[in-house]
C-alpha cells in the first residue's frame, strides 16, 4: 500500500521567496486537528497527498489560510493547465450559474452547443465529432465501448480484442483498469476479460525494445490474432513515467491498425491542452488517431472529459443511447471554454514549448548530478519525471522518491505523493503559465531536496 504523509508537526526553515513562502510548522496544530476529522470520516484511500488544507490557489501557487505558499509543480494532478484560480474561469464559472442555469441532462445548453464546436474545431481531421463527459475514466470507458462496437460493426463477434499497454492508467472504472493496471490497480476484478490485453510499453529505458516488433511479438504470445483487434488504446505519454513512445513506433502503430482494420485511441487525459508543448500530445508523433480521450485540462477547473473521434466511430450510438445526466452541464461547458480561451490567448502552448525547454535541462542536469539514483529523466513540454532507482539499477525506489516529494514540501515546492507500485516518480507538472524563472527555483529546491536525502 503507498504510504501516507504523517501528521507530525515539522519547524521548517522560514523561506521568502517570490514563488515560496512558508514558516513555523508544517503542518500546523490546526491543519493537523482538520486532517484528523477529514481522516475520521473519509475512506482511507483519500490520505494519499502532502498535509495542507488548499485554501486558495492562484496561477502556479497554492495557499493554506495560515500565510503558507507553495509553487505547484503538480496543478493538482494535471488539471490547471490556465492556471490555478484563473480569474476568466471563474467569472465564466460565476456568470453561468448566477444565469441560473445549473444542469440540463442532455437537453442543449448554449455553453456545449459552443464547446462541442471549439473541440472539433481543435481537433485535426478528420476527427469532427465530440461527446462530453466528466471524468477521465468516462472518457476511457467510452473510447473502449466504442471501439469494440466498431470491431463488431464492421467484421462481426471475433473482432473484439483490445490492446493496451502494461504500466498503463486510464482510470479506476471496471474496463478502465482492465486496461490500464498500473501498480496492480485491477487486482479486485475477478473475471477479466480476457480480450483486454496489455502489451509492453516502449518507453526505451525499462523496454529496451522500441520497434513495433515487440508490439507484433507480444500479440503472438497472447495468441491473438491480428485480425481480431478491435482497437488499441495508449496514453499519449505514460503518467508514470512521463514516459513517451518513439515517434517511429507511433507510426508504425498507426501503419499497423490501418492495415488490420484496428481503431488507434490516444487518451490525452494528461497529455492534452498544450501540456507537452502542443495542443494535442500526439502532435509529437505526427500521427492522427481515430479517437481520443479528453479530460483534466480541458476545464482546468471543474470535472468535465470527452471523447473526440471521426463520424464514423462517434456515431455508432443512436439517440439516447450514449449519455449520461451530467454530460455537458452548462457550467463544466462555460469553464472549458474559458479555459481554452486562456490557453489560446495567453499562448500557454507556446510558453510550454518555451518553459518546458528550460524544465527539461534542468531535469537533465540533475540526473547528471545523480546518476545512481536517477535512471531516467524523461519529459517534453511542461511534463517531466526523474525516476528514481535502487543505486545502479532500474529497479524503483518508491521510498526516495517519496522522500523527494516530502522535503519538497517542507521547502515550499508542492507536487504530488510518487504512485505506489511502477511509481518512484517525481513528477513535475507545473500550470502551462509559469515562468523560467519559477521553474528554475522550483528544480533548485528538487536539488537540495535529493542532496539531503539521496
Ligand atoms: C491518462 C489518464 N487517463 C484517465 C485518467 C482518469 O481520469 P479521472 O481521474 O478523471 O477519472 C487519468 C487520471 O489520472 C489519466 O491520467
Amino acid at each position: 500500500m503507498a504510504k501516507e504523509f504523517p501528521l507530525v508537526p515539522n519547524e521548517v526553515k522560514p523561506i521568502s521567496t517570490k514563488f515560496r513562502r512558508l514558516s513555523g510548522s508544517i503542518p500546523n496544530p490546526q491543519t493537523i486537528e482538520q486532517i484528523e476529522n477529514l481522516r475520521k470520516a473519509e475512506s482511507l484511500s483519500m490520505r494519499g497527498q502532502p498535509p495542507v488544507i488548499w485554501d486558495r490557489a492562484e496561477g502556479v501557487n497554492v495557499y493554506d489560510a495560515y500565510g503558507n505558499m507553495w509553487l505547484d509543480f503538480s496543478s493538482g494532478v494535471l488539471v490547471t493547465n490556465a492556471g490555478h484560480g484563473c480569474k476568466r474561469i471563474a467569472d465564466a464559472i460565476i456568470s453561468q450559474a448566477s444565469k441560473p442555469l445549473l444542469t440540463t441532462y442532455c437537453f442543449p445548453n448554449q455553453p456545449r452547443v459552443e464547446l462541442v464546436q471549439k473541440l472539433v474545431s481543435l481537433a485535426p481531421e478528420p476527427l469532427n465529432k465530440a461527446f462530453v463527459l466528466s471524468t477521465g475514466a468516462e472518457s476511457t470507458e467510452c473510447a473502449l465501448k466504442l471501439m469494440r462496437t466498431h470491431g463488431r460493426k464492421i467484421r462481426g463477434d471475433n473482432k473484439t480484442v483490445i490492446v493496451s499497454f502494461e504500466n498503463s492508467f486510464h482510470g479506476r472504472t471496471f474496463g478502465a483498469q482492465q486496461m490500464g493496471r498500473l501498480g496492480g490497480g485491477h487486482a479486485w476484478i475477478k473475471n477479466l476479460d480476457p480480450e483486454i490485453v496489455q502489451v509492453p510499453f516502449p518507453d526505451g529505458f525499462r523496454c529496451e525494445d522500441t520497434s513495433l516488433n515487440l508490439f507484433e511479438k507480444a500479440l503472438a504470445r497472447l495468441g491473438v490474432e491480428p485480425g481480431n483487434v478491435a482497437g488499441a488504446i495508449s496514453e499519449t505519454y505514460q503518467g508514470a513515467g512521463p514516459n513517451f513512445m518513439p515517434k517511429q513506433y507511433a507510426q508504425d502503430l498507426r501503419s499497423w491498425c490501418d492495415d488490420n482494420d484496428a481503431l488507434l485511441c490516444f487518451d490525452e487525459v494528461q497529455a492534452g491542452f498544450g501540456r507537452c508543448g502542443r495542443m494535442w500530445g500526439f502532435e509529437l508523433y505526427d500521427v492522427v488517431p481515430d479517437l481520443f480521450c479528453i479530460g483534466k485540462g480541458v476545464t482546468s477547473s471543474l470535472p468535465l472529459s470527452g471523447v473526440i473521434g471521426t463520424e464514423q466511430v462517434m456515431d455508432l450510438y443512436g439517440p439516447n443511447a450514449m449519455t449520461s445526466t451530467h454530460s455537458g452541464n452548462p457550467i463544466c461547458c462555460a469553464a472549458a471554454l474559458a479555459s481554452i480561451e486562456v490557453i489560446e490567448r495567453e499562448g500557454l502552448v507556446a510558453n510550454a514549448a518555451r518553459v518546458g525547454k528550460v524544465l527539461q535541462k534542468h531535469l537533465q542536469q540533475i540526473k547528471s548530478e545523480f546518476p545512481d539514483v536517477i535512471g531516467f529523466a524523461p519529459g517534453e513540454g511542461l511534463v517531466g519525471g526523474l525516476l528514481m532507482v535502487k543505486k545502479g539499477t532500474k529497479e524503483p525506489d518508491y521510498e526516495l522518491a517519496w522522500n523527494v516529494v516530502d522535503l519538497c514540501f517542507h521547502k515550499g515546492l508542492l507536487m504530488f505523493a510518487p504512485v505506489g507500485l511502477g511509481g518512484g516518480c517525481v513528477k513535475i507538472a507545473p500550470p502551462l503559465c509559469i515562468s523560467a524563472e519559477a521553474v528554475t527555483e522550483g528544480c533548485e529546491v528538487i536539488r537540495e531536496a535529493l542532496k539531503e536525502t539521496a
